[in-house]
């Protein structure tokens, strides 16, 4: 079985059927809602980040370091990370996919802040994106932070399951991100980057009264496992 972890906020890990563990906007340490502490986490291949902003990226660089995991990310946040020491890394650009070796990803556009937790000089300010991966015959979309984007409508037909930002005020709201699943036309959504502080407060059972016969909404709690059947 596929298998989806949400950690609270945007982190999220992925496990193939097959074992390949991949995580995705690592934030443990500070995050008010994480199930567990950065130090926690083990047995992760491979560590995907959609942007820079602290709340997806403050533990990607020790995890990938201490794990011995291949970071994935835009190209100037591995040219950060590189310049951070770390070693195992493999840069993309919007738009762009590549085969990994347990599956395609693509990265996807997104409309959000590009600043780069860490980088002091602003050198590395860059676009942000969201992910769509292929794996176990699954399209799989994390859209990382971003506005509702009429972009979205050209995943609709490649997307099973979508991880969509709900929490508004730094990103879409339930509105939008309904408008969202109507352009994209997932079968499970699963909603991220909200409740972890006040600022993001919403409801998931108002947000799945509205998505309605649209799709089916999981709501884990963080630590909480969807597991992904055939669909
Ligand atoms: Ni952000
Ligand atoms: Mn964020």
């Amino acid at each position: 079985m596929t298998k989806l972890t949400w950690h609270g906020h945007s982190t999220f890990t992925l496990e193939s059927k097959t074992g390949t563990r991949i995580l995705i906007d690592p934030w443990f340490d500070g995050n008010p809602v994480a199930d567990r502490s950065a130090a926690e986490v083990e047995g992760v291949e491979w560590i995907f980040c959609t942007h820079g902003h602290a709340d997806h990226f403050a533990d990607a660089i020790p995890l990938t370091r201490r794990l011995g995991a291949t970071l994935v990310s835009s190209f100037e946040i591995i040219q950060f990370a590189q310049g951070q020491g770390v070693e195992k890394v493999h840069p993309m650009g919007v738009g762009g996919g590549f085969d990994f070796p347990f599956g395609r990803v693509k990265m996807t556009a997104a409309l959000h802040g590009g600043e780069v937790h860490g980088d002091e000089s602003g050198r590395w300010t860059c676009t942000p994106g969201g992910f769509l991966f292929h794996l176990d015959g699954l399209g799989i979309y994390h859209a990382g932070d971003t506005a509702l984007l009429t972009d979205m409508q050209l995943l609709k037909g490649q997307v099973d399951v979508a991880i969509l930002p709900i929490g508004d005020n730094f990103t879409m709201g339930p509105e939008d991100a309904v408008r969202a699943v109507e352009f994209i036309g997932p079968k499970v959504v699963i909603p991220m980057h909200y409740d972890t502080f006040d600022l993001i407060r919403q409801d998931p059972e108002a947000f799945r009264s509205r998505v309605g016969d649209r799709a089916r909404v999981e709501t884990p709690k963080p630590g909480g496992t969807v597991e992904i059947g055939d669909l």
